[in-house]
């Protein structure tokens, strides 16, 4: 596809730089307004040193999680897509594309690796250990009331997760208060990202053109639960380090709590699926009874 044309003058993993900590480690690791947990009374309270520690282990986990992602979730699905078994059938061009993909995806998951393990000898702040297993049970459970339909919720996951615009892609990289290390990589990724994203629209077009009636119902039932699923914050990662800080489990679970509720995950997850969501309404999902219903029953306010 004509996203394509350029990869391999454009594409991070041909012609991008390997990313350095530079002499600006002073700086801040993230931005405090995309840590949740930050901005939380008993946490501003908090020594300057408590509160970089904190922003450090956000930015290790977000990074951990971009790798495991990757591989575990966008290759596991791309892959299927690029030799032909993920049911969907596509001309040549296209599959090649998903191999560039996971091509991309293998190099982020390195890319975000490399950059952990060098911020984490400049600052001297090790990491906590990350955990993806939780996440990836939490996401994949939703196949299992559907076991028919494994492939179909892989390829999903992967269509709604290509295709969310989250705040921190957009804002990370214009932080002039966050560590130039962070802000490119995250530059980095967002511009192979808009490739995977004109794909991943594409390829849902073509996979919904071929399901039959029964299997739209089905996609049409699936999706908002895959959409909140693959945008529910994870919050094991920040319970470890407000312990590291010095918070009772007890004083943890209320910051975790207070910092992290429904109605404000839910609002960041419809605006981070605002262009998915066009998307499926585009292609006809939000068409099948009961459908729009579905989306809103789910707390998809924007969905009329
Ligand atoms: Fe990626
Ligand atoms: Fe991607």
């Amino acid at each position: 596809m004509r996203a394509f044309n350029s990869w391999y003058e454009d594409a991070g993993v041909r012609v991008g730089p390997r990313r350095k900590p530079g002499d600006d480690l002073g700086k801040k690791f993230f931005p405090d307004h995309l840590i949740p947990h930050l901005g939380h009374p008993l946490v501003q309270a908090l020594p300057d040193e408590l509160r970089r520690y904190l922003s450090a282990q956000y930015l290790y986990q977000w990074l951990n999680f971009t790798a495991e992602f990757e591989i575990a979730v966008v290759v596991r699905a791309t892959q299927q897509i690029a030799d032909g078994r993920s049911g969907v059938s596509l001309e040549r061009e296209l599959r090649r594309d998903a191999m560039r993909i996971c091509v991309d995806e293998q190099y982020h998951a390195l890319h975000s690796v490399d950059v952990v393990d060098q911020v984490e000898n400049s600052a001297g702040i090790p990491s906590l250990p990350y955990d993806f297993a939780p996440f990836l049970a939490h996401l994949d459970g939703i196949g299992e009331s559907y076991p028919g339909h494994r492939k179909l919720v892989q390829l999903l996951q992967v269509v709604v997760f290509e295709t969310l615009i989250t705040s921190l892609i957009e804002d990370v990289p214009k932080d002039t208060e966050v560590m130039t290390v962070v802000r490119d990589t995250v530059r980095d990724h967002a511009e192979d990202e808009r490739r995977h994203h004109a794909y991943f629209a594409l390829f849902f077009k073509e996979l919904w053109a071929q399901l039959d009636r029964s299997e739209r119902e089905t996609v049409s039932r699936l999706l908002p639960d895959v959409i909140i699923r693959s945008l529910q914050p994870a919050t094991r990662s920040a319970r470890a380090a407000l312990g590291v800080a010095g918070f009772s489990p007890a004083r943890t679970d209320q910051i975790i709590a207070e910092s992290f509720d429904r109605q404000s995950v839910m609002a960041g997850i419809t605006i981070a699926s605002a262009k998915t969501v066009a998307l499926l309404e585009r292609c006809g999902v939000l068409d099948v009874p009961g459908a729009r219903e579905r989306f809103q029953n789910a707390g998809f306010t924007t969905v009329r």
